[in-house]
């Protein structure tokens, strides 16, 4: 006789399966982006929720625009662009990173996994990218307007904008401070903001910076899942 699998494993089948347009997407936009390379499960899950989430922050706002605050070599944002593209928006997708890395690491970033400064400079350089890559990936949605530069430096000068949906991506406490401040008063009241790193132990300061602007506001609905990231509806 059969044994039943366990419900975990069912469920990751189910939403790991090639068949599955979610996944698809997810491979399809890592392939554009980055030749296929530096693929790893807990980003794929953490996926899984960032493409509902802007599907339906478009499906109800097509025509306003979507902030990203870190794209390295561009994955999530061929999958935000892509999404944008099928629901026909109207909006823009701004992106800001420092296309150098990761910013310093402060007091609150510190964790047992990041423990010697080798480490943490390893960390710091992984994440460098290529602005000109990013820009010709995304060319053939002629949506994304890209600014380089660190956060929250790279804000001045913006104007505001009423925004449907928000990811900040960029693992350290201050960048991640800095970028729900100066958004979360941009998203439309529904909005969606994508927060990834949330209880991901490598980079606790993300998690930290979070919990305190939760501290002082109340969004509609914050849901954090189990594979490192969270979101809330404003
Ligand atoms: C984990 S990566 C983003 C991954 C990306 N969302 C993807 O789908 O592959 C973090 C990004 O945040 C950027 N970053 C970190 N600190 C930053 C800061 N203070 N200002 C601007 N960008 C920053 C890094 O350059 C890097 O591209």
């Amino acid at each position: 006789m059969l044994k039943k699998p366990s419900l975990l494993k069912t469920s990751l089948l189910n939403s790991l399966s090639p068949d599955n347009p979610r996944n698809r997407l997810y491979d399809e936009a890592i392939k554009a982006s980055q030749k296929g390379e530096f693929d790893n499960l807990n980003k794929r899950l953490r996926f899984y929720f960032l493409t509902q989430l802007v599907t339906k922050a478009v499906e109800e706002a097509p025509h306003l625009d979507l902030v990203e605050c870190g794209c390295w070599h561009g994955h999530s944002s061929v999958i935000i662009s892509s999404i944008m593209r099928k629901a026909r928006c109207t909006g823009k997708l701004v992106i800001f990173d420092s296309f150098e890395g990761l910013s310093a690491f402060t007091e609150s970033d510190l964790s047992e996994f990041k423990a010697t400064k080798e480490q943490r400079d390893k960390a710091q350089r992984y994440f460098i990218s290529n602005i000109d890559h990013v820009k010709s990936v995304l060319a053939p949605f002629g949506t994304a307007e890209l600014h380089k530069g660190w956060i929250p430096e790279v804000f001045a000068n913006q104007a505001r904008r009423e925004l449907s949906f928000v990811s900040i991506d960029v693992d350290m406490y201050e960048p991640t401070r800095a970028a729900i401040e100066f958004l979360y008063p941009q998203l439309r009241t529904g909005g969606i903001m994508y927060l990834d790193d949330y209880g991901y132990l490598d980079f606790p300061g993300a998690k930290k910076a979070i919990d305190e602007f939760l501290e002082k506001n109340k969004p509609r609905f914050f849901l954090e899942n189990p594979v490192g990231s969270a979101f809330l509806i404003k």
